[in-house]
């Protein structure tokens, strides 16, 4: 069966606001943990704080077990859009600082900071 695609948009709707399901993404896949939520041995909070977003950053640095990795697979509900997934945010991200041509360094500034092209 075809897993379906959600953009982080869509995630970002499953914050667990007003009673939503709270979905988080880990390696480009979205996961649906509304009911982990209590069960989570390391409180609800550290999981609230990603909701609706990339936890990759939170989940994989703690180093779960290999047990903890288990249960979030059988939360799985789908995989971003492929413009969403981590490796094309990352260009996107690279595009955005790597300002290299004087011009448009100086119109980038001048957005930051309106005194450095004055
Ligand atoms: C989203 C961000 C998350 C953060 C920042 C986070 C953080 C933590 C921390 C700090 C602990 C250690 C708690 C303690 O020893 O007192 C822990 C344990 C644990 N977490 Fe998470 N967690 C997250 C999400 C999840 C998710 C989504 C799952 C599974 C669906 C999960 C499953 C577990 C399990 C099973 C443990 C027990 C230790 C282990 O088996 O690794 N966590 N977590």
């Amino acid at each position: 069966m075809e897993l379906a695609k959600y953009s982080l948009k869509e995630v970002a709707r499953h914050n667990g606001a007003d009673g939503e399901a709270i979905w988080i993404v880990v390696h480009d896949m979205v996961y649906d943990v509304t009911s982990y939520m209590d069960k989570h041995p390391g409180g609800r909070e550290l999981i609230e704080e990603y909701a609706g977003q990339d936890a990759t950053r939170g989940f994989t640095e703690v180093g779960h077990s290999s047990d903890a990795n288990r249960t979030l697979k059988s939360f799985l509900v789908g995989e971003l859009v492929e413009e969403d997934k981590m490796s094309n945010r990352k260009k996107k991200d690279v595009n955005f600082v790597n300002v290299k041509a004087t011009g448009d360094r100086r119109r980038f500034l001048s957005v930051l900071c309106f005194k450095c092209v004055s």
